[in-house]
């Protein structure tokens, strides 16, 4: 694949350059409305940006905010993420107020050497999203002509790379396309995982549902030697085993399919042994720590409880490879943080090479304050990371040559 250090390498002085980001970043709600609540992911942009700006390239960043439906909204404008992204570069970003009209023409037209300036968010045009390819390719023209038929395109989106969506896969193969550092990186530290790992190779998934993890959890049992299951979804497999989980999260249709995982051979699942439950889902409410097949009617598990933090954290620590995606527990109220926080904190401390991945267990690590340095890698991309492990091809990549 040709990389961003190949089109460094020709010289790009003054050359238009259209990237695609992931700047999909987590916006406050209520009081803090508006407010980027983790900039990670704008941080993770910064190498492939710097070095564009570093070499004189005029560079326009495209990306996406939530799922605006292909409609302008204005809870999910870029412009704060262009006024972050302008503060962690130390120079202005300039901000279009439009995907491809007239403010979007105006704001490239302005640009100088070393200059970079945002789009608003490409999903406010329905095309890029749209399944119809011709609409999609309408929109990849109209980027083309609006940064000119001489630019580079840098795709340096991990998170969207599963997409097959105009501005990641229909503008690559109208431009010379070159993927970004962190695209690379990616790319690199997940290989990884899908060749010849380091054994033992443990697996810790978290996060409210087995149905979102169904695919990934098929496809890394086989290559695992331990998968440690917590978080909402491990009380799905708590009813196969025939525990009571009183009010926690349950997905009934999915019974079945976690008895079967959990005959299969080798028996590698570990399940939490004690959790936290609420009499609640309110960070005030009455909690207790129970063993996980103790959970009486009417309470919540919100969180793995110690005993289960102390299984984890050995099997990590054991462990020469370790992927760790979703939260243990509601680790954003603190009385259902600790299983989150010990087995981050474990796999930090841990000498295997490891990944983290998804957005929630990369926001998981910043917000709890552990170093990011003591990871191998932290993943930019949630549902991307996902599939790339589970051997799917990925669009973003496939047309770059990957
Ligand atoms: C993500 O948040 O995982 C990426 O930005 C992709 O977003 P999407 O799931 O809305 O395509």
């Amino acid at each position: 694949m040709r990389t961003v250090d190949d089109l460094l390498d020709s010289g790009v002085a003054g050359r238009t350059v259209l990237l695609r980001a992931d700047l999909n970043v987590p916006l406050g709600d209520g009081s803090d409305s508006g407010t980027i609540t983790d900039d990670g992911r704008i941080r993770a942009a910064l190498p492939t940006l710097q070095a564009l700006q570093d070499a004189g390239a005029r560079v326009v960043v495209t990306a996406h905010l939530g799922r605006p439906e292909g409609l302008p909204d204005p809870a999910s404008s870029l412009a704060p993420v262009a006024t972050r992204l302008g503060e962690l570069l130390g120079a202005e970003v300039a901000a279009a107020t439009d995907v491809v009209g007239d403010s979007a023409r105006s704001t490239v037209r302005g640009l100088g050497d070393g200059d970079i300036a945002m789009l608003e968010n490409v999903r406010f045009d329905p095309r890029e999203t749209s399944k119809d390819q011709a609409e999609r390719a309408a929109l990849a023209d109209e980027l083309v002509e609006l940064v000119g038929t001489d630019a580079a395109f840098v795709s340096d989106g991990f998170g969207v790379v599963h997409r097959e969506q105009a501005s990641v896969v229909d503008v690559a193969v109208r431009l010379p396309a070159h993927a970004g550092r962190l695209v690379r990186r990616e790319v690199e530290a997940l290989r990884t995982l899908t060749g010849d790992p380091d054994r033992p190779y443990v697996v810790v998934l978290g996060g409210s549902k087995v149905s979102d993890k169904l695919a990934v959890i098929e496809s890394l049992l086989p290559r695992v030697d331990t998968l440690l299951i917590g978080g909402g979804m491990c009380f799905t497999f708590l009813a196969a085993q025939g525990h009571a989980v009183g009010s926690s999260l349950l997905e009934r249709g999915m019974i079945e399919t976690c008895k079967g995982l959990l005959e299969a051979p080798g028996g590698k699942i570990a399940l939490p042994s004690d959790v936290v439950i609420a009499s609640e889902f309110a960070a005030d409410a009455d909690t207790r720590t129970v063993p996980a097949d103790d959970v009486p009617d009417g309470w919540t598990g919100l969180d793995i409880g110690p005993d289960t933090v102390q299984r984890f954290a050995s099997s990590v620590t054991a462990a020469a490879t370790t992927f760790w995606n979703g939260p243990m527990g509601v680790f954003e109220m603190s009385p259902f943080a600790a299983g989150t926080r010990g087995v981050a904190q474990a796999i930090a401390d841990s000498t295997a090479f490891t990944v983290v991945g998804g957005g929630d267990s990369a926001a998981a690590v910043r917000a709890l304050g552990i170093d990011e340095s003591c990871f191998s890698h932290i993943s930019t991309g949630g549902g991307a990371s996902l599939e790339f492990l589970e051997g799917k091809p990925l669009p973003g990549l496939a047309v770059l040559g990957e």
